[in-house]
């Protein structure tokens, strides 16, 4: 399996792909520490990578740029094939993040996993103060249906921090505990049929203009 966008190119994650993680650059912001890569050993990956795909209800998959270059991953977990539903997950590189790379993977995602696995509903959680995956979903067609409250990763965070005191409104401090809000994302096929259509929509306007004036 490999699937084909503008400039992205998806195929099942490899442990090699695992190993070319090392390369990948640190997120500076605290909130964003969960998604880098800690300094694991070889034996460390290769059971991380066993973990991601020995699982039947979970599928992985590598992005790659124009130049053969690993910038990211994505991941469906908790899939259904009863109610043909799933979670997406998804980071990138920190050196190539808001390339628009993440919002064209997803788009070229949906396009397989509603057509070719027939799936019918895709789901995913975002953390309120994530915006740049907040807006990354909202362009590929998700709608938010839910907020609830979870326990945040680093219960030990400078809570002055700058990243922090920005995005204060998006977490609660109770009895000491530090909690965040999430937003639960969901597309469904007609949806993103429909968001997709929108797209094409506008392409054969623009691409018809010249004619017609
Ligand atoms: C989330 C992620 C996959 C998105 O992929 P990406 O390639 O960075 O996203 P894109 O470049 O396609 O789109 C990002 C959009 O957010 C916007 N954006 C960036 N920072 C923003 C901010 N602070 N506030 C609001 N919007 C922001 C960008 O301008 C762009 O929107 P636009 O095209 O309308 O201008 C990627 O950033 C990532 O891996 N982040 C770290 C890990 C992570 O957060 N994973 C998701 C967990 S739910």
């Amino acid at each position: 399996m490999e699937l084909k966008g503008k400039r992205v190119r998806i195929a099942p994650l490899k442990l090699e792909d695992v190993y070319a993680m090392r390369n990948w650059g640190t997120h500076e912001n605290p909130l964003l520490f969960d998604y880098n890569l800690p300094p694991l050993t070889d034996e460390e990956l290769k059971n991380w990578h066993y973990y991601k795909t020995s699982e039947r209800n979970r599928k992985y998959f590598s992005i790659f740029d124009e130049d053969h270059r690993l910038i990211g991953y994505l991941g469906i977990k908790s899939i259904r094939k009863i109610f043909k539903d799933s979670v997406l997950g998804i980071v990138f590189d920190p050196n190539n993040v808001n390339k628009g790379y993440g919002t064209e993977a997803i788009t070229t995602f949906l396009d397989y996993y509603f057509n070719e696995m027939n799936m019918r509903k895709m789901y995913l959680d975002v953390a309120k103060f994530n915006k740049r995956a907040l807006r990354c979903y909202k362009k590929s067609g998700f709608k938010i249906i839910n907020l609830y409250l979870d326990d945040f990763f680093d219960q030990n965070i400078d809570v002055n921090n700058s990243y922090f005191v920005k995005e204060k409104s998006s977490f609660i401090i109770k009895k000491g505990r530090i909690y965040n809000y999430i937003y639960r994302m969901k597309i469904d096929k007609a949806t993103y049929l429909k968001e997709r259509d929108k797209i094409d929509t506008t392409k054969s306007k623009n691409q018809t203009k010249p004619n017609i004036e």
